[in-house]
């Protein structure tokens, strides 16, 4: 039996194939356990779980206090409007604090690219003093690794082994497309070694300006129009222009943008079985027509529902290692 061997999990690079299997096993459990008429489970009792949210989030934040929740861990919520940090603290002292309130486990979403290793890495261990887990929520424009899984979840649950077993040996052989803002998605980022581990071909769609200057370190295939990667694909996971992170100019104008590659519901005419995905937030009318984020081939808010499961699965084996050392 495959052991989870993660303090933290900060990065989609830190998993393993197995362990993202195992993480599946658990979160398919959960799933059960949500759709059940039980509300609540003890396997995280006596765990004491922070959110510390930097930046804005709605499902993220929502989604990681359900699961702590209904695993029975103590939860409480820091705001960083109300918090010391606007009156000049910084970062690694506003965590030790928190810490030094004996917190277990420690999720964090924050603006700096970076922020989560630089806490992992630096505040060690002074005076013997033992250091919680930290779980990235997204930082900066770097990675969000639990939407990456709960993304590769999806789909697995979908077409692989636990769905209609189209892909028995992980997501061996599926088609995967990244479609949008590769350049400043934090999702990109996690969702690409996560499928790529799990066996899919990955590949992104996009204007060259709102792609990464390391893509083919990526090692991902391009396409520069949306009716080639419908063409291609198995799966869309379509995503937002993160204007808050570019400077101006990247695109010329949104409506030629759409026009080259925003989904449309002709394509999912052309392609009745294309899975199409969406982190959130929806900019409806850009990234994708309003039609097409609420057709049956959509499984945003399937992401959300198992996204519960999928961050319950992590809560659970951290919880579980911490206990192990
Ligand atoms: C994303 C995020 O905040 O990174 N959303 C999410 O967490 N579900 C994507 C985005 O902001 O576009």
């Amino acid at each position: 039996m495959h052991t989870f061997s993660h303090r933290h999990f900060i990065s989609a690079y830190q998993l393993s194939r197995e362990d993202m299997l195992l993480t599946f096993r658990h979160a398919t459990e959960y799933l059960d356990f949500l759709h059940s008429s039980d509300r609540k489970k003890d396997d995280l009792s006596g765990v004491s779980v922070v959110l510390a949210f930097f930046e804005n989030s709605t499902r993220t934040r929502v989604s990681f206090e359900i699961a702590a929740k209904r695993l029975g861990a103590e939860v409480t919520s820091f705001q960083s409007a109300a918090s010391s940090v606007s009156k000049g603290e910084t970062l690694l002292d506003t965590i030790l604090n928190i810490e030094a309130m004996k917190v277990d486990i420690l999720i964090m979403r924050h603006l700096y690219s970076g922020a989560h290793e630089f806490l992992a890495t630096r505040h060690g261990y002074p005076n013997g003093r033992v250091m919680g887990s930290i779980i990235n929520a997204g930082d900066g424009q770097h990675e969000h690794p639990t939407q990456g899984l709960l993304d590769a979840f999806t789909i697995y649950q979908k077409f692989g082994a636990a769905g209609n077993g189209f892909y028995s040996d992980g997501l061996k052989g599926l088609k995967y497309c990244l479609v949008g803002d590769i350049r400043h998605s934090r999702v990109a980022r996690s969702n690409i070694p996560l499928f790529k581990a799990l066996g899919a071909e990955v590949a992104v769609c996009g204007p060259g300006t709102l792609m990464p200057p390391d893509l083919d370190a990526l090692g991902v295939r391009l396409f520069n129009h949306i009716d080639e990667a419908v063409e291609w694909a198995d799966a869309l996971n379509v995503l937002r222009i993160q204007h808050e992170r570019m400077e101006q100019g990247l695109i010329p104008t949104l409506r030629e943008y759409i026009s080259c590659f925003g989904v449309k519901r002709k394509h999912l005419q052309h392609k009745p079985q294309l899975a199409i995905l969406h982190p959130g937030p929806i900019n409806r009318g850009i990234e994708l027509e309003s039609d097409v984020a609420d057709a049956a081939q959509s499984l945003i808010l399937s992401q959300v529902e198992r996204g519960v499961a999928v961050r319950m699965a992590l809560l659970k084996l951290i919880a579980e290692n911490r206990t192990r050392k």
